[in-house]
């Protein structure tokens, strides 16, 4: 089947072109992102595959009908930029990874969390310069000290695992409780509880209604002095103007994300010799105990094999007609 890319990246053909000796489709990379008007690009192919900031709405759907499309396949595990309703209307498929690497994610919050912790960061560019000199970059032992994770699905699991063996305790909370956690030594517990515990406060929830700024200026105000946050899961869990109130007022001492709520004007591009106009982002960059990472949490070698291999199988499915998996369907 042709299979239009849009927001093509070196590493998407890469790993694409490799996984799809396996299956003979015909890749066309684009490296524009899909929207309005670039829609039009994907005629001649029945299906595109689309990643997390492209713009599939109701506008777009119509265009990539129009141009013969059936299917919108998503090389990533949200699909929360994907209009499903017009989709389904219109005839069109909508597939997704839901998992490729729980440890690529949660291990790069492991990470965030020990960079900040024993300033790494700051540590090589002073021994690069010749300066041994020590103050400022005390930490603290992990072992002993309490993490709370707030969604304790894939990711949030194998971090808690991952924290266990370091010598924590790990507190957390999620709308369902599994054994599974239980029988590893993970404590569930409420929000207010994991907020007036945890050492470290970590994210692993998805962004919906419920969760979306979770972390606000009355949850931060419920966190120990000190606390150090991090989030690798979807930017506007975080209301960043709170954050950066606890983190004047040092009631929050670390913040590491991967993720940011305006992250679609910035991240995956090159904009270094541009003007950056997000303030409240260039802001956050201003404080020397937080460390951002452009949603680079999913990216390893692993992952990534992965995230081809499900993609392409998804489109191989679809095109013999058999059952699809992982199809994604519009709330009734
Ligand atoms: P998952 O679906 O396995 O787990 C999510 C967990 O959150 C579930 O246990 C669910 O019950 C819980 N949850 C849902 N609503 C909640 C609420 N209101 N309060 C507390 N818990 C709630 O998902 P997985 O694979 O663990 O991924 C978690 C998140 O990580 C994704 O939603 C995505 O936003 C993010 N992610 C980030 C990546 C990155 O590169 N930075 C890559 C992949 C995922």
């Amino acid at each position: 089947m042709k299979i239009t890319f849009f927001n093509s990246k070196v590493y998407d053909q890469q790993f694409f072109q490799s996984e799809n000796s396996h299956y003979g489709h015909q890749l066309n990379f684009m490296e524009v992102p899909l929207n309005e008007h670039t829609a039009v690009l994907g005629k001649g192919g029945e299906a595109v595959c689309v990643f997390v900031n492209d713009t599939v709405n109701a506008q777009v759907l119509q265009q990539l009908a129009a141009a013969g499309v059936k299917l919108i396949a998503l090389r990533c595990a949200g699909f929360n930029n994907v209009d499903l309703q017009t989709a389904a209307k219109l005839g069109i498929k909508v597939v997704r990874v839901p998992a490729y690497s729980p440890y690529a994610v949660a291990e790069h919050t492991l990470a965030l969390i020990l960079t900040l912790n024993r300033k790494t960061h700051r540590a090589y560019n002073r021994v690069r310069e010749g300066n041994f000199a020590l103050h400022g970059l005390v930490g603290f032992d992990l072992h002993g000290r309490t993490a709370g994770l707030i969604g304790l699905g894939k990711i949030g699991l194998v971090t808690a695992r991952i924290l266990k063996g370091l010598g924590c305790r790990v507190l957390a909370y999620d709308i369902r409780e599994s054994e599974e956690a239980r029988a590893a030594g993970i404590e569930f517990t409420s929000l207010e509880n994991l907020y007036r515990q945890s050492d470290i406060v970590s994210l692993h929830c998805p962004l919906t209604p419920q969760t979306f700024h979770l972390i606000n200026e009355a949850s931060i105000a419920k966190m120990k002095d000190g606390v150090m946050l991090i989030n690798t899961s979807r930017g506007a869990i975080i209301d960043t103007k709170a954050v950066i109130d606890g983190l004047k007022t040092e009631k929050i001492k670390y913040l590491g994300l991967d993720v940011y709520e305006e992250e679609g004007d910035l991240f995956f591009e090159d904009l270094s010799d541009k003007v950056i106009k997000d303030d409240v982002f260039m802001r956050l960059l201003s404080f020397n105990n937080v460390l951002i990472t452009g949603h680079q949490a999913f990216f390893t070698t692993d992952a990534l094999e992965s995230i081809a291999h499900i993609t392409l199988q998804n489109i191989t499915d679809f095109e013999q007609g058999k059952a699809l998996e992982n199809e994604v369907l519009p709330d009734k």
